[in-house]
């Protein structure tokens, strides 16, 4: 216990590594001391970050110096949670070599930098093998958002409902409000659907996307109107832009509550929406209303293969709280995922005026995309005088020559 290793020895590095790889983070509690208004669906966590500190400390760790960090996990991390490493450690092929994997073992994929945060890891990775998890939805959206994105695999039964309601048959799930029985609430402020929709009414703080569970209200109208235009293209006039029938799959990043796929099913479009958890149950919801959530942060790569989506999405999401080296990457997935033809909606797009000459117009305008439509406009709900603008922009991916 008493090693030249004890774990305060190294606290300057872990702390320089966590400035590191939560740059992002920073950015997001700078952004997080404005109010926004709109579906922002990221910030928050960082709230739920610092209010969390039941760390488990009484397991000592060894926490190796930043510099011969390997960020494999070896069977010499001792130090590394059991089942981390039962999970994340080389396996050997049963069979050997395989000119597959050009291997003889698999590495199962971890976030690299799970193993920054030891002690969020082991909370994360202590259960028993074949019983219950715990009940840690927090937890392990935590170490998903500080980076820790794939989470380890485990081997027990996700929390669940005591009496779980089955969906509504579609098509009536699509916009009917799901029994409160197909959540488990823990990990939320609120604990039914009513207390969701009416909190914009009765809860003063901020919350991501804070009126979208009302089913009735703004949601309904989002996509359809065509008059006046301007930043809110509707979804009719952007599928008009290509021949009938050739939009036919892709994604929303970031998409709340997932209306935005409900009207593409609509059309007969298969849309999925990535979203995460911030203090409302995203993906269950999602999920109740028959399209398809998926939980990944904005900083993952994007699971898709080269040149194989029709459209992707997204609306008040990508905006000038990502660091703009990470929107740049982001950018270039996006193209990356879309087919030849392929549509790009960037939705209510939002920074400070001078950042768009400077920064985001040159950023997006670099990246390949043609634009089909391209409005900007002031955006005034925080004052006229911070000079905040949004852009709506349709761009594709050109046909010929993409690469
Ligand atoms: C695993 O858990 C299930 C359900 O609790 C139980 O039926 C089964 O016997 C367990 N298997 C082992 C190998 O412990
Ligand atoms: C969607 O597909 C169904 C079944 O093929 C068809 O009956 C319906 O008209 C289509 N709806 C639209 C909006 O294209």
């Amino acid at each position: 216990m008493d090693s030249p290793h004890k774990p305060r020895s190294f606290s300057p590095n872990l702390f320089f590594f966590f400035l590191l790889v939560s740059s992002n983070l920073l950015t997001f509690l700078i952004s997080n001391t404005f109010k926004h208004s709109s579906c922002y669906l990221y910030q928050q966590t960082y709230n739920s970050i610092d209010t969390d500190s039941s760390l488990n400390t009484d397991i000592p760790l060894v926490v190796q110096p930043a510099e011969t960090r390997d960020d494999d996990i070896q069977a010499s991390d001792l130090d590394l949670p059991s089942e981390l490493r039962a999970f994340a450690s080389p396996h050997k092929l049963p069979f050997g070599f395989s000119t597959n994997f050009d291997s003889d073992s698999i590495i199962p994929p971890v976030g690299h930098p799970c193993t920054r945060f030891p002690d969020l890891l082991r909370r994360y990775m202590s259960y028993r093998v074949n019983g219950s998890c715990p009940d840690d939805e927090i937890l392990g959206q935590k170490l998903l958002l500080k980076g820790c994105e794939p989470l380890p695999r485990r081997r027990c039964r996700p929390a669940a409902q005591q009496e779980y309601v089955e969906p509504y048959p579609l098509p009536e799930s699509l916009w009917t409000t799901p029994s409160d029985s197909s959540v488990v609430w823990t990990a939320y402020t609120c604990k039914t659907y009513e207390c969701l929709i009416n909190r914009v009414k009765s809860q003063k703080s901020f919350d991501d996307c804070k009126d979208c569970f009302d089913l009735n209200g703004r949601e309904k109208k989002r996509w359809l109107s065509t008059k006046g235009a301007g930043l809110d293209f509707s979804i009719d006039e952007v599928l008009a832009v290509k021949k009938p029938g050739t939009i036919r799959i892709g994604l929303d990043i970031g998409g709340g509550v997932a209306t935005f796929a409900v009207r593409m099913r609509e059309r007969n479009i298969t849309i999925l929406t990535t979203s995460m958890n911030l203090n409302g149950p995203f993906n269950t919801f999602i999920a109740s209303r028959g399209v398809i959530p998926l939980y990944i942060s904005i900083s993952q790569r994007l699971p898709f293969f080269d040149n194989t989506l029709d459209i992707v999405h997204s609306m008040h999401v990508l905006s000038n709280w990502i660091p703009s080296t990470l929107l740049h990457f982001l950018f270039f997935d996006i193209y990356r995922v879309l087919r030849p033809g392929g549509l790009f909606w960037l939705d209510h797009f939002f920074c400070v005026r001078e950042q768009f000459e400077q920064v985001y117009a040159p950023l997006i305008e670099s990246i390949g995309f043609t634009k089909v439509k391209w409005v900007i406009g002031r955006k005034l709900d925080r004052g006229p005088e911070l000079n905040e603008m949004y852009l709506s922009a349709l761009l594709e991916k050109p046909l010929k020559n993409s690469w």
